[in-house]
């Protein structure tokens, strides 16, 4: 069990929200985080909010890794010089604002001070890392590590190499987080959307198209999630939801294959997210939780969040 701090150094780029979740994984397991950003107070504010952050987590009981709240404190410290942010650095985690012409620039930054040997990985949610890296000096250290909000409750990071991406890259990136704790899939190749959103998208199509369609209102809607398939889906994947339905994946697709054809050709076209169905839905939904709840909404969401990670590592390790 690793109870102190190591040596090597991980800088994170922008301390938003995003990069102050990450500075508080990387100090989970002991690692010497460092914390630039653009706006100096950004990084006083992190450091004082992670402090709070963690000490609040201890208190709980809710504290990940194996070192103190205030060792992992002492693990992140902050940086006005990007030139002294990726010294020595193994690793350097992207999360500026989500804006191509903005990442591009801090790439090309990074490309005139960085070294052979350090990753540069981007906590972009949308961009296929080929459209920031092309053309670096330093284009096969560039990664995509995209984690899930908040990511100290959610571990899935999604990994997507460009091109041109050293294999070795993706190779190290999954170690580092799995150390960390998260729960990295690696993507074959770049694809616009990664996988979960991919996925997340082709829920909210139908989703739409059922509500349009006047076969569900909003509420209702949301319980067929909530109340239904994220029951389970928070525990078991798609596919292994499917093999437990029936006597096994090969017994599911005989029985279900035809009927799960069928109704998918009904689906109809994607529709348009926009005018005065948006605003009708926007308006279901401000009645159900209003603009001025959603941060209150938000913290019960994560508060919902943390109690399920403690309750899946609790069955995890009763796993039959
Ligand atoms: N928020 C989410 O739910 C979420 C989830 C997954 C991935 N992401 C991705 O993470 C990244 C960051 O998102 P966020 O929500 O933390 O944003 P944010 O706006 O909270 O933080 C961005 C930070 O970057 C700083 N910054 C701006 N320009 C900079 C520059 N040139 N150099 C250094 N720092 C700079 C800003 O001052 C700010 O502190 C985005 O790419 C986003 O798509 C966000
Ligand atoms: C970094 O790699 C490039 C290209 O492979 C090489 O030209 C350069 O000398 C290397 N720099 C160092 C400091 O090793």
């Amino acid at each position: 069990m690793a109870s102190k701090a190591r040596t090597e150094k991980v800088g994170i780029i922008g301390s938003g929200l995003i990069g102050r979740s990450w500075a508080m994984l990387f100090a989970s397991v002991g690692y010497q985080v460092s914390l630039y950003d653009i706006i100096p107070e950004q990084v006083s504010n992190a450091l004082k909010n992670t402090e709070i952050e963690l000490k609040n987590l201890e208190k709980n009981g809710l504290l990940r890794g194996h070192l103190n709240a205030q060792q992992q404190v002492d693990c992140i410290s902050g940086t006005s010089s990007l030139e002294e942010l990726v010294k020595d650095a193994i690793f350097i985690q992207e999360c500026v604002p989500e804006n191509l012409d903005l990442k591009k620039k801090v790439y090309s930054s990074l490309d005139a001070v960085v070294g052979n040997n350090t990753i540069l990985s981007s906590s972009t949610s949308t961009f296929l890392p080929s459209k920031f890296s092309e053309g670096l000096k330093h284009q096969s250290q560039v990664v995509v590590a995209h984690p899930v909000n908040p990511p100290y409750y959610v571990p899935l990071v999604e990994i997507v190499p460009a091109p041109w991406t050293k294999p070795e890259v993706v190779t190290k990136t999954r170690a580092i987080m799995e150390e960390i704790g998260q729960k990295p899939v690696s993507l074959s190749r770049e694809l616009e959307g990664f996988a979960l959103n991919r996925i997340q998208y082709a829920i909210i199509n139908e989703v739409w198209r059922l509500v349009v369609d006047g076969i569900l209102d909003v509420k209702d809607i949301d319980s067929v999630m909530s109340d239904g398939l994220g029951m389970r889906y928070a525990f078991l994947g798609t596919l292994e939801t499917c093999h437990l339905n029936a006597e096994g994946m090969a017994n599911y697709c005989e029985r279900y294959a035809k009927t799960i054809y069928a109704v998918s050709e009904t689906m109809g076209p994607i529709p348009k997210m926009e005018g005065a169905t948006a605003a009708k839905i926007s308006k279901d939904l401000e009645a159900l939780c209003p603009l001025d709840k959603l941060q209150s909404r938000r913290e019960w969401r994560d508060a919902c969040l943390t109690k399920l990670s403690i309750l899946k590592k609790e069955m995890e390790s009763k796993k039959k």
